[in-house]
């Protein structure tokens, strides 16, 4: 196996505690790469040598992103919801129905390249690890199938079948509960990590979403729960006291919604993107932080509320919007995004860690929120292989 040194790196974000600040920043430093793993990292003056050199010219070299929530398994796209919107109308979770629709009449193989074009699209923006959910199927066959292709992309896939009740079951949301935690979730746990549920006014009460994560952890499955995103709700409530890995969204939050997330192991996972596409209200990730809660940020990627897969968007609008220091939402990117889905390979530049970085063409990672809307990736590496 060959190793690569990465070296001449003007400033490096290790998120490693063994380095000074919240990034474990280092500068003028070299990163060696042996194989699909980080072996090496420190000031470039003391590097060890290396069957391969790749000059950095100076750039930033971070963590690839983790992006712990999108939704990729679709067709179609809601371009007219999203204009109405703009134009006065409001945001409610009944427009799911319509890439439902047309997910269900698209076929395997759509829904495959479909996601790949995504998968890619955020690649080429420094995403290496991203998660995908279920949730435009809801049949049996459909949910079953949209994490059979989404294994395919990343391990990182979610069983959400209680996205909304399924249009068959409008007149009977009990029984979708009950084909949710039984036959559909027979059919999909073999290809999920994860279980979730949309806990909301028009989707899943808290009794409900009770029975789907408490179901799907019978399987398994580990809970993370769309959580407080157009409402106060039992959400965040019911993601702590199950030990859900997440509660996302958290927009609509109480004091003791606070206080249980920090209290607790579960991520408070925020995704400004579909404030932004809802013309909605942040969260206010400053107020999680002060209580000492981990706060991840992910893109949303789905075609209704958030169509973009911008982890830098995502960053700047969460610095500017959202109370977030440049450095808290380039680590909530990606130190945050590996928390939230339980992961120690990712998310850190360090030795043992996979060799997933990204180059930025910018002397400082401050530049993610500083250059918004500027294409600032110089190179990416996935598991140690030059990707872009
Ligand atoms: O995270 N909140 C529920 N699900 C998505 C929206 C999906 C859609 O509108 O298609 C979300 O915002
Ligand atoms: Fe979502």
């Amino acid at each position: 196996m060959s190793s690569t040194l990465i070296t001449n790196i003007g400033s490096l974000v290790t998120n490693d505690p063994s380095h000074p600040g919240l990034l474990g920043l280092v500068e003028q430093a070299a990163v060696v790469v042996d194989g699909s793993v980080v072996t090496w990292t420190g000031r470039a003056a003391d590097a060890p040598a290396a069957d391969q050199v790749h000059d950095a010219e100076g750039r930033t070299l971070l963590p690839g992103f983790v992006d712990s929530h999108a939704h990729l398994v679709f067709a179609g796209d809601r371009t007219a919801e999203f204009n109405a919107r703009m134009s006065g109308q409001s945001y409610s979770a009944g427009g799911i129905r319509t890439t439902v629709a047309a997910t269900r009449a698209a076929s395997d193989a759509e829904l495959d390249a479909n996601l790949a074009r995504f998968v890619r699209e955020a690649l080429r923006q420094g995403t290496t690890t991203i998660e995908c959910k279920s949730g435009y199927g809801l049949t049996v066959a459909d949910e079953a199938r949209a994490l059979r292709i989404a294994a395919a992309h990343t391990p990182e896939t979610t069983y959400l079948g209680a996205h909304i009740v399924a249009p068959e079951f409008a007149d009977d949301p009990a029984g979708y509960v009950d084909l949710v935690t039984g036959e559909m979730l027979d059919a999909c746990a073999p290809h999920a990590r994860w279980v979730d549920v949309f806990c909301e006014n028009g989707a899943f009460d808290g009794d409900q979403a009770r029975a789907v994560l408490k179901a799907g952890q019978e399987r398994g499955l580990i809970p993370r729960v769309h959580a407080n995103q157009l409402s106060h709700g039992p959400g965040v409530q019911l993601a702590v006291e199950l030990g859900a890995a997440s509660a996302d969204h958290c927009t609509h939050l109480t004091d003791a919604d606070v206080a249980a997330l920090a209290g607790s192991e579960t991520v408070a996972t925020l995704l400004p993107g579909a404030e932004f596409s809802t013309r909605a209200r942040y969260p206010d990730a400053r107020r999680l932080l002060d209580a000492g809660a981990t706060v991840a940020l992910s893109t949303d990627c789905n075609p209704g509320s958030s169509f973009t897969s911008s982890m830098a968007f995502c960053i700047a609008v969460a610095v500017r919007e959202m109370g977030m220091t440049p450095d808290e939402a380039v680590h909530a990117a990606t130190a945050g995004g590996a928390r939230a889905l339980r992961r120690t390979d990712v998310g850190r530049i360090a030795p043992g860690a996979r060799a997933d970085l990204l180059l930025l063409d910018a002397p400082s990672p401050v530049h993610l929120a500083y250059r918004p809307g500027v294409p600032l990736t110089a190179a990416v590496w996935r598991a140690g292989v030059r990707e872009v």
